[in-house]
């Protein structure tokens, strides 16, 4: 079975994994203000597997105008309490995706394959499509690039892909490879920045 059938399943590892996702995110505290000009003149933001919404907290609090949504799996987000401006949605990304002028994917498509990738990406763009030029899907993730990282970074990264080799049926990628997922599920054009430590944060725009 899946690992999130598994987590459906067994409570006690649905509970460590989220724990062990809200530790990650909330490292999001320390670049959200960094970040600002990737938030302005956005209304609605939806996080797509969002986990327990740690990460969108963090931008629904720094931004306040800001209408968060995260779309999650049910067993993770039942009984999750929202706030005036972010609320939670179980369902599943494969199938729908609520419309936004903006989508976050934050370590979602590393444990996709790269046709899963591409579908999940293409979801996302029909839901901005309302939202024109203005809207995009921002990505949270990360990108090999053994050429200006430093090799114990880049060590890392490939500890990643290994990781996301064995539990689930994704990998890490190169930016090249990025490229070709976001052009394959009709995208025009897309922007990275180094964000912390293993990440990177990439504007992918229709
Ligand atoms: C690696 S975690 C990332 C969580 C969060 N974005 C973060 O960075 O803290 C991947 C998340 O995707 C969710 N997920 C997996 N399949 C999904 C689906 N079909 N629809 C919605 N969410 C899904 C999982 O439940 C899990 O919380």
């Amino acid at each position: 079975m899946s690992i999130w059938d598994y987590a459906d399943q067994n409570p006690d590892f649905n509970d460590l994994f989220n724990k062990a996702m809200t530790s990650d995110s909330g490292m999001m505290n320390l670049v959200v203000k960094d970040c600002k000009p990737v938030f302005e003149g956005l209304d609605t933001l939806v996080d797509v597997g969002g986990g327990t919404g740690t990460c969108a907290r963090t931008i629904s609090e720094a931004f306040p105008h800001l209408k968060c949504t995260v779309l999650e799996l049910p067993h993770v987000v039942a009984n999750l309490q929202g706030s005036l401006n972010l609320n939670f949605v179980g369902g599943d990304m494969f199938q729908s995706i609520p419309s936004a002028d903006a989508i976050l994917l934050k370590l979602v498509l590393h444990a996709l394959s790269d046709e899963e990738c591409v579908n999940v990406l293409k979801k996302c763009r029909e839901a901005i499509s309302n939202k024109g030029k203005e809207g995009k899907v921002i990505i949270i993730d990360i990108v090999i690039d053994e050429k200006k990282d430093e090799h114990e970074i880049t060590g890392t990264k490939l500890f990643f892909d290994m990781l996301m080799m064995v539990v689930v049926i994704g990998r890490e990628r190169h930016e090249k490879e990025w490229e070709k997922l976001f052009l394959e599920a009709g995208f025009s054009h897309y922007k990275i920045k180094p964000l912390l430590g293993l990440r990177s944060l990439i504007e992918v725009y229709p």
